[in-house]
């Protein structure tokens, strides 16, 4: 219990700093760009001018990457699921104290849900669009992945939590870039767009999210240290760990996905290494000082686990076949 109460406590401390993280790290609807501003506008003649171009430009894209990119746009429509999951953190509170009067932990959480919002939005169209998907699947795999939930192995604590949404924004930003970049060499200047503009969103997320966990840092070393290593010996799954087809079991279309997406180099297992990399700097494990012996001892752990990372990742190699999804076997694909 005295564990628990140090972190409420530090929530609570580090609480009076969150309207000023989101001001810096997020943009106010008014200023923000909306799905809207990346499609065709069909209230217009030429709009859907622009929907032929986009079909047409579609057809270059290959199996893999409708793949990925569906189930990517799947992943941030299961955002209930996110939002829930967050707003039952230890130290958030969405009932306000009195009318009007919001802990700004549930607003950075309910902010943040609004941006996010905009990604399955803008993905969804665009997929709707081209084509070249088969959308009811798609839309099955939605419904199917918000019942399932997910288990990302923080509980409630927010130290977990925020070394998770801290590894996850990056990942996210990595995997919309790529696709994004791919599109681009296709010709498929729209998509491009789209995917640039997301991982835009995603970075800044990335930002606020690591802050949080250094302002922690500055509060609770120890405990901190041992969030991290505790995740990191879990790993981060992915938010659509359990991720299915129609008529398939719980998880079942998962590592295909995973497949796809290493054989595209959308996201492999040394960008999760690189992400490592990147968190054990920003965080400068390697310099924490007087922490307890147990998290002096995880700190090591740390520090050596992306050389050990990517000796394993050397020897496992990605199967060459692509899976065929009900997402993809459209009518009329050719
Ligand atoms: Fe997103
Ligand atoms: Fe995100």
């Amino acid at each position: 219990m005295a564990l628990s109460n140090i972190r409420l406590e530090v929530m609570n401390t580090v609480e009076k700093s969150v309207q000023g993280f989101i001001d810096k790290y997020l943009i106010p609807v008014e200023e923000i760009w909306q799905p809207t501003d990346l499609l065709p506008n069909l209230q217009q003649e030429e709009g859907f001018e622009q929907v032929h171009q986009i079909r047409e430009e579609a057809k270059e894209l290959g199996y893999d990457f409708w793949v990925v990119l569906v189930a990517d746009m799947v992943t941030e429509e299961a955002l209930p699921t996110y939002e829930s999951w967050l707003m039952d953190m230890e130290g958030v509170e969405q009932h306000g104290k009195s009318r009007g009067e919001q802990n700004s932990w549930a607003k950075w959480v309910r902010h943040w849900t609004g941006e996010e919002n905009r990604h399955g939005d803008t993905l969804n169209k665009y997929l709707y669009l081209s084509g070249r998907v088969n959308m009811k699947e798609i839309e099955k795999t939605t419904q199917h992945l918000i019942n399932d939930g997910f288990d990302i192995g923080t509980g409630r604590d927010p130290y977990r939590n925020f070394v998770y949404t801290s590894f996850q924004e990056l990942a996210t930003n990595i995997s919309h870039k790529r696709v994004g970049q791919l599109a681009k060499k296709k010709g498929n200047k729209m998509l491009a767009k789209m995917c640039n503009i997301i991982a835009g969103d995603e970075m800044r997320h990335y930002m606020a999210y690591r802050e949080f966990v250094k302002t922690i840092f500055e509060h609770d070393p120890s405990e901190m240290m041992l969030a991290f290593q505790d995740m990191m010996k879990k790993k981060i799954v992915m938010p659509a760990q359990f991720i299915r087809e129609s008529g398939q079991g719980i998880a079942e279309a998962f590592e295909n996905f995973s497949n796809a997406a290493q054989r595209l180099g959308v996201y492999t297992t040394h960008d999760y290494i690189d992400i490592l990399k990147k968190l054990n700097a920003y965080w400068e494990i390697d310099k924490m000082r007087e922490l307890s012996d147990d998290a002096e001892k995880a700190r090591d752990y740390l520090m050596a686990l992306p050389d050990r990372m990517t000796r394993i990742a050397e020897r496992i190699a990605v199967p060459q076949d692509s899976h065929k999804f009900k997402w993809v076997e459209a009518n009329g694909m050719v």
